[in-house]
């Protein structure tokens, strides 16, 4: 159990960095907590501070769960992969530097899919590719795709601690998306727009 207890710390703490309120500060000019959906993710950065500014916050986000992921992986085992995954993911969502508050999840829960199961993260990408482009509507996609991560681990035969992970991320992201789901269900929700 000790053995678990760095990686545990250095993932939180990775994942704690907030990429996404930090471009949004210095590259936006903004709070972006303040504006859009409120939330520090890249979905917000796009609605609020460009095209631009997304591309940084999101690459910075997926980058610190991939890179905790991968390198847990490479340096550990598969099986510590995964929970510094969960602790990454919690990090960005409760980031000790914006009082424990933060993202849904998404891209850094995205970073540490395609570090361990490439062909996941692809299949997922797809669907939120297809999704986006069908409604454009990100949480919506998010949504979907936290629903099919579960479904795409078991039908892999991933092992499982994976699948566990898998359930646990969809279920995580879909609870963290408890806002956008009224909106859905009320038709609020705010589209978005690449161009
Ligand atoms: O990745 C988060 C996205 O699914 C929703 O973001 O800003 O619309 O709440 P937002």
């Amino acid at each position: 159990m000790f053995k678990y207890v760095i990686p545990i710390i250095l993932s939180y703490l990775i994942g704690s960095l907030p990429f996404s309120f930090i471009v949004g500060k210095y590259i936006g000019g903004i709070d972006i907590r303040k504006h859009g959906s409120g939330n520090t993710g890249a979905t917000n950065v796009l609605r609020t501070a460009g095209k631009k500014a997304f591309i940084i916050a999101f690459l910075g986000d997926f980058l610190k769960g991939f890179i905790v992921a991968f390198s847990a992986k490479i340096i550990l085992n598969l099986e510590t992969a995964v929970i510094c995954s969960v602790f990454v993911v919690l990090g960005h969502c409760y980031s000790m530097f914006l009082g424990f508050k933060g993202g849904k999840g998404v891209a850094t829960a995205a970073g540490t899919i395609f570090a361990l199961y490439p062909l996941i993260g692809l299949i997922l990408l797809i669907i939120q590719i297809l999704i986006l482009m069908a409604f454009n509507i990100m949480s919506l996609a998010s949504i979907i795709v936290s629903i099919s991560f579960p479904i795409v681990s078991i039908l892999f035969k991933t092992p499982k601690y994976y699948i566990y992970y898998s359930i646990f991320i969809g279920l995580f992201v879909i609870y963290k998306h408890k806002s956008n789901i009224k909106r859905l269900i009320s038709g609020n929700e705010s589209k978005i727009s690449f161009k």
